[in-house]
């Protein structure tokens, strides 16, 4: 089945596809610097938790990879200390691209603890250089496999909980928010895996999802992932989700998520938690898809993860094509930024997550198997699944 890209690679050489031109313009863009990838990042020219993490390792890899490959050498590879330095400031910065997707941070750590045993263990600094770059592959590369591993786990379970509760197993409905697939990952996907999963296994009836504002990442990238892959599909406006539960029949709602909580509370795209309420008032099985990379255990419930808060102007914009399409002299269709509010508004609230409490959620999946709570139990116990 053909799916999208976020990073391509190909001797040394990093490409993302530029998300904000999606889905009228496919251009990918060269990353040439950690600088280039923070600031991408930043942008949301690649977003998606576990694609940023990817990002970020690759650049800091080939960072490192064109130090030692440079003669003379420059002056960070000169001694262990002050490699240590640099590689740390580097990573420091990454860091602060985006703060709410954790899997960014878990990365950051894994190389920062590479960087602290190599150099105890008294290697030279050419070798934790090379410690540090095969850590970074690690991180880009294992992303693939686990998200299928995931998928298969959770579409499993579903099938088998819709078999419990009376149904046929066979063509169940899937609502999603935002954009989890291919384009948030380095492929497959998490919540739109589980739901290519059903769909390979001839178990989906049909995907469902929200147009996401003010980003729009469904409306923009879920369509067009579904549209490449063919996988039957309906897309909504956020505020119909009441509407969609009332008169058609969901069996699940599916999401990613950016942090999850030691005791299962959820950053995820703003209108998850909207989402979460309505599956509960329903009866819906609302379910969150995500690597253990995601769970962080240091933090101790939703209250404590930091919300990232995007520029007030981006809640008044929409970027698109003109319709019917124009094209520019390299027959590429024409794309606009429109302003859809009174300019120079006085208050706009443009949260870009929200936290959708344990008790909402019925069953967090990664690619070591499916939680769920214990019963009565309002949250998860994940230090077992961590
Ligand atoms: O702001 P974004 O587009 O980076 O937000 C993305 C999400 O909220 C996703 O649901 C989450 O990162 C999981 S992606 C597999």
């Amino acid at each position: 089945m053909s799916m999208l890209t976020s990073i391509r690679t190909s001797n040394q050489k990093i490409e993302i596809i530029d998300q904000l031109l999606l889905p009228h313009t496919t251009k990918y863009v060269e990353i040439t610097s950690i600088e280039e990838a923070h600031d991408a990042i930043r942008d949301m020219k690649i977003r998606g938790a576990p694609a940023i993490a990817s990002l970020a390792s690759l650049a800091f890899a080939a960072y490192i990879q064109t130090g030692i490959d440079t003669a003379p050498p420059p002056a960070f590879l000169s001694s262990s200390d002050s490699f240590s330095a640099h590689v740390i400031s580097k990573l420091d910065y990454l860091f602060g691209a985006r703060p709410t997707a954790v899997n960014l941070g878990a990365a950051i750590r894994r190389l920062k603890a590479v960087l602290q045993s190599s150099t105890e263990a008294g290697k030279s600094v050419r070798l934790i250089a090379t410690d540090l770059i095969s850590e970074a592959q690690l991180i880009a590369d294992e992303d693939f496999d686990r998200n299928k591993r995931m998928a298969a786990h959770g579409s499993e379970w579903l099938v088998e909980l819709d078999k419990e509760s009376g149904g046929s197993g066979e063509g169940l409905n899937v609502l999603t928010v935002c954009n989890t697939g291919s384009l948030a990952t380095s492929g497959y996907g998490t919540a739109l895996g589980l739901i290519t999963y059903l769909h390979e296994q001839k178990k989906l009836g049909k995907a469902y999802y929200t147009q996401t504002a003010p980003y729009h990442q469904g409306s923009r990238l879920t369509a067009l992932e579904l549209k490449t892959m063919r996988i039957p599909s309906v897309m909504i406006c956020d505020t119909m989700v009441g509407s969609l539960f009332q008169h058609h029949k969901i069996h699940a709602v599916a999401v990613g998520a950016d942090r999850i909580a030691r005791n299962g509370d959820t950053a995820n795209k703003i209108g998850t938690y909207n989402a979460a309420v309505l599956a509960a008032r329903h009866n819906i099985p609302f379910i969150v898809v995500a690597p253990i990379s995601t769970v962080d255990l240091d933090t101790p419930d939703g209250s404590c993860i930091p919300i990232e808060h995007r520029k007030p102007l981006e809640a008044c914009l929409v970027r698109g094509a003109v319709h019917p399409f124009e094209y520019d002299a390299e027959g590429r269709v024409r794309q606009e930024t429109v302003m859809m509010t009174p300019s120079d508004l006085e208050g706009i609230y443009n949260p870009s997550f929200d936290v959708t409490p344990a008790e909402l959620i019925t069953a967090i999946v990664t690619e070591k198997g499916v939680a769920t709570r214990k019963g009565g139990d309002t949250s998860f116990d994940l230090s077992g699944v961590v």
